[in-house]
């Protein structure tokens, strides 16, 4: 059973939400919510609006009105650090990794705001774990990466908050079919270890297979919803999304 927004352990609860970057509204009421440990991905076209649903979680749009609340707590009025310190991870899209900085110290920038070492330490040798390959670089200049370990040192540096929500946004853009399912793997091992994931994915076939609830956006509105399996077999989304 997909947990209900009434249910007591939603995690993010986004209701009624109108939001953009000017007078003129992208986002025209989205209500979503994420469960606690849940894996939920939102799909749609090009411009549906999914990244500036992204940015107004994350505290990044200028126009903001309607519900977004995170574990209990009001983000509306909140700054993005002030978000990201409640542990709110955001993986934007495009990667925007520090090209100039070794991947070391780009992973170490996304804990910037935690004052205890010895954890800090932790999340590193955790993300070198989840992707050995930072680890053999990462005294390497981030902008000499490939475009997927880039993407691993985005992702990384992501995980450096020990976020409870880890948010994606188009992490498989541009990159080969195989690194794609890689990447994949690892977003399945951290959910599997205990962090809420939200997932926005131009592979609609990848994001169904991944997560356990989808929203589809269309103009700024959410179009259908339900459980990845239902959509999965949907005929409207096997037309649109599938070409089937
Ligand atoms: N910084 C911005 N300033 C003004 N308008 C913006 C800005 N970013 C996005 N928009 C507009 O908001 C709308 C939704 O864009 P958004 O990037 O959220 O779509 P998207 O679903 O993420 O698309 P894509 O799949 O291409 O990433 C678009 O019409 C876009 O032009
Ligand atoms: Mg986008």
């Amino acid at each position: 059973m997909p947990a209900s927004a009434n249910d007591k352990d939603v995690l993010l609860d986004i209701g009624e939400l109108t939001a953009g970057y000017g007078a003129q509204p992208v986002l025209h009421g989205i209500s979503l919510h994420v469960a606690r440990h849940e894996f939920v991905a939102v799909i749609g076209a090009n411009t549906a609006g999914k990244s500036t649903l992204l940015r107004a979680i994350s505290g990044l749009l200028p126009q903001c009105k309607g519900r977004i609340a995170f574990d209990g707590k009001d983000l509306t009025k909140l700054k993005a650090h002030e978000i990201a310190g409640l542990g709110i991870a955001h993986v934007p899209e495009g990667r925007h990794v520090f090209p100039e900085m070794t991947v070391e110290d780009n992973l170490r920038m996304g804990a910037y705001a935690r004052a205890d070492q010895a954890a800090t330490q932790q999340s590193l040798e955790r993300v070198f774990e989840l992707f050995p390959r930072l680890k053999e670089r990462r005294a390497q200049y981030a902008g000499s990466m490939s475009g997927g370990e880039q993407q691993m040192v985005a992702v990384g540096r992501g995980m450096m908050l020990e976020p409870k929500l880890l948010i994606l946004d188009e992490p498989s853009l541009g990159l080969a079919p195989l690194v794609v399912e890689e990447m994949h793997q690892r977003f399945l091992d951290i959910h599997r270890s205990g962090v809420t994931v939200l997932l926005v994915e131009q592979n609609v076939s990848l994001a169904l297979h991944s997560a356990e609830r989808a929203y589809v956006m269309s103009s700024g509105s959410i179009e259908i919803e339900g459980s990845a399996r239902e959509l999965l077999h949907d005929d409207r989304i096997r037309k649109a999304y599938l070409g089937i």
